[in-house]
């Protein structure tokens, strides 16, 4: 049994991972300032639970002092794109200085390891899959701020030889979502009714990986990894279409849906394509479960 410190554990994938991680037996504590996290997605009581902003230097000392956790699980940050390019300043200022601040308590309070997510943004465009090796070039600021963790967790690392997992996380999907992501506003308008949905661009393809696979994929990585600084890609390794995930909707009601597309929720800057090459990870032993058709069933139900 492990003391686990989250940050962001209050949020869609935080929640997933904390629930496997108590099923693991551990002891799991959270920072979260819940901006956008919901302190119902997740059983931890008062005192595992700090409604503290990572942005808070001096606090960030105190409750990790305070803890002294065996393992600190950094996820808290602003990730979704749009939010992060209409509030560049907001964003990078807590997805830089709050990962400096918890990588600063780390050092002083030295736990046995650290993951921090990142994610597949860090990467430019690629048209097949791609994997840890492929030279990084990220096309907005939140993948801009997100490498930027990533060079400080391997200065962290030199640093103080505490071994760090940095984990790129694919497009996840899975219940307790937090931001409108695609599967979460095709799920409102099935929900609400709606047979003909409103849709921006519809040829990008994405990599979906379901929350609970994540959730075992981190618990593999903690186990696995033990000593280095170590990166993976954690996707499914399978890409989707929209009209594939509209058609996975379609099968899980059983009638079908219609797509219009909508101008005003056009990206004019999207990847066509966002794939990983996930053998990294597999060959620690993880495999992911859940397929898009299965997971999108249980999201409907
Ligand atoms: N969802 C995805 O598809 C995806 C893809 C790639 C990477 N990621 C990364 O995974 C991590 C978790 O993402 P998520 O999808 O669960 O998002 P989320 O927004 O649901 O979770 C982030 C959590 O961090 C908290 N938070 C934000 N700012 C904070 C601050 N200043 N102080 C304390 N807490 C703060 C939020 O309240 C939220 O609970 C993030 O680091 C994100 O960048 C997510």
């Amino acid at each position: 049994m492990k003391r686990i410190l989250v940050t962001g554990g209050a949020g869609f994938i935080g929640s997933a991972v904390i629930a496997h991680l108590q099923r693991a037996g551990h002891e799991i504590f959270v920072i979260d300032n819940l901006s956008f996290g919901n302190r119902q997605f997740i059983n931890v009581d008062d005192k595992h639970f700090f409604n503290a902003d990572i942005l808070d230097e001096n606090r960030m000392d105190e409750i990790i002092g305070s803890i002294r956790p065996n393992i600190i699980i950094h996820l808290a940050a602003i990730h979704f794109i749009p939010y992060c390019n209409q509030h560049p300043y907001e964003s990078s200022n807590i997805n830089i200085r709050g990962t400096i601040h918890i990588l600063k308590a780390a050092r002083k309070y030295k736990p046995e390891k650290v993951f921090f997510a990142s994610t597949a943004a860090v990467y430019p465009i690629y048209d097949n899959a791609v994997n840890e090796t492929f030279a990084t070039g990220p096309m907005d600021i939140y993948g801009l701020s997100k490498l930027t963790g990533e060079h400080l967790c391997n200065e962290f690392h030199l640093q103080s030889q505490i071994p760090v997992v940095v984990c790129r996380f694919f497009n996840a999907f899975g219940p307790n979502e937090t931001n409108p992501h695609l599967i979460p506003e095709i799920q409102k308008q099935v929900l609400e009714g709606k047979r003909k949905i409103q849709l921006g661009n519809l040829t990008p393809k994405r990599d979906f990986i379901h929350t609970f696979d994540m959730a075992a994929a981190v618990e593999t990585l903690l186990t696995q990894v033990k000593e280095g600084i170590h990166t993976f890609n954690l996707g499914r390794g399978i890409e989707y279409s929209v009209t594939e995930i509209v058609d996975a909707f379609s099968k899980a009601i059983g009638e079908k849906i219609e797509i219009e597309v909508d101008p005003a929720r056009v990206r004019k800057v999207e990847r066509q394509h966002l794939l990983a090459d996930v053998s990294k990870l597999k060959s620690l032993g993880w495999e992911p479960k859940i397929g898009i058709e299965e997971g999108i069933k249980t999201l409907v139900q």
